[in-house]
């Protein structure tokens, strides 16, 4: 399965923050704000990723990630000029990335953290077929695409913003997609807000019988850091978590050697790399009790 990670987009409700650098080259914590969609996508076991940015910031991912080498990883680069193309554009900018294999989808500003997660990531991907998304109860859900069930609690369609919401179960931003998605979101037409919505694309996979909606366990938790508020709520929860555990939180780094995607020595090389104390000391303790 092929990896896709969409960070185009002018960061508008950050500015001045994102005047100059995308808003997911930000720090959540001690690390860029890529880093956890990154990290998501290597513990589902993907290692063919593309990163699609609009092009002001093409040249700064380039230069903090290179082309993944030293992760165990192959990341190329493609860019989104429209930067409200709509994130079902995402399938047409990567439809040669993609050829005829499967791929996940995640939009760089959510981070999905727990010690389950690469087991759920796992399982959807050995069982897949059609499309998945997965949802998390939310407080609240006129900022999200939220899933219209039926009287029976079967899902009926999936409503991009509500404003007046029939549930509050929201679709994060991970989804799995059958080779279908290339042809599905080539036939997509703008909404009026301009943009190809993915929720579209996944009604499209409802229609047709081929949407697995996967409700996320308690123990995985989410974050959509869009706003500065959610951007220090995600800090603040990972700095606790890795206080607490004595363990990094979606450091790719770490998650290439538990892979086996990088052995020691390289794992010490990028540990030499990192100026801060604790990301760094943290990488070499595992190269160490391992
Ligand atoms: O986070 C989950 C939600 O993400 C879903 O529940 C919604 O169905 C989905 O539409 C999306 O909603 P958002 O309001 O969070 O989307 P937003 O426009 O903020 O875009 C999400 C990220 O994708 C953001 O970092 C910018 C990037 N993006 C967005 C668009 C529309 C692009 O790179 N290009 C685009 O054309």
């Amino acid at each position: 399965m092929k990896g896709l990670v969409l960070v185009g987009g002018l960061g508008s409700r950050l500015l001045p923050l994102t005047s100059f650098v995308s808003k997911n080259l930000l720090p959540i914590y001690n690390k860029p704000m890529i880093y956890y969609s990154l990290c998501t996508l290597m513990q589902a076991g993907i290692r063919d990723i593309l990163i699609i940015t609009y092009p002001r910031d093409t040249h700064a991912f380039q230069k903090l990630l290179q082309d993944g080498r030293n992760w165990g990883v192959s990341i190329q680069y493609a860019e989104q000029v429209n930067p409200r193309g709509g994130i079902a554009e995402a399938f047409s900018i990567g439809k040669d990335f993609i050829d005829d294999d499967q791929c996940a989808l995640i939009l760089g500003d959510n981070i999905i953290v727990g010690e389950k997660l690469h087991v759920m990531l796992h399982q959807a991907i050995r069982n897949h077929s059609g499309a998945t998304v997965f949802t998390k109860r939310v407080s609240d859900p006129e900022r999200f695409g939220i899933v219209n069930m039926n009287s029976e609690g079967k899902a009926v369609s999936i409503i991009e913003k509500p404003s007046s919401p029939t549930s509050n179960l929201a679709v994060t931003g991970i989804y799995l997609y059958d080779n279908s998605v290339v042809d599905y979101a080539s036939r997509l037409t703008p909404s009026h807000r301009g943009e190809l919505e993915i929720t579209d694309l996944n009604n499209v996979y409802l229609e047709v019988g081929k949407l697995v909606i996967q409700q996320i366990d308690d123990e995985i938790f989410w974050f959509d850091v869009g706003t500065i508020d959610s951007m220090l709520e995600a800090t603040i929860f990972i700095q606790n978590l890795e206080r607490k555990n004595g363990k990094l939180v979606s450091s790719p780094e770490q998650q290439a050697y538990l892979n086996g995607w990088i052995n020691r020595e390289q794992l010490l090389r990028c540990a030499e790399t990192i100026g801060i104390k604790e990301y760094s000391n943290r990488l070499q303790t595992l190269a160490e009790v391992d």
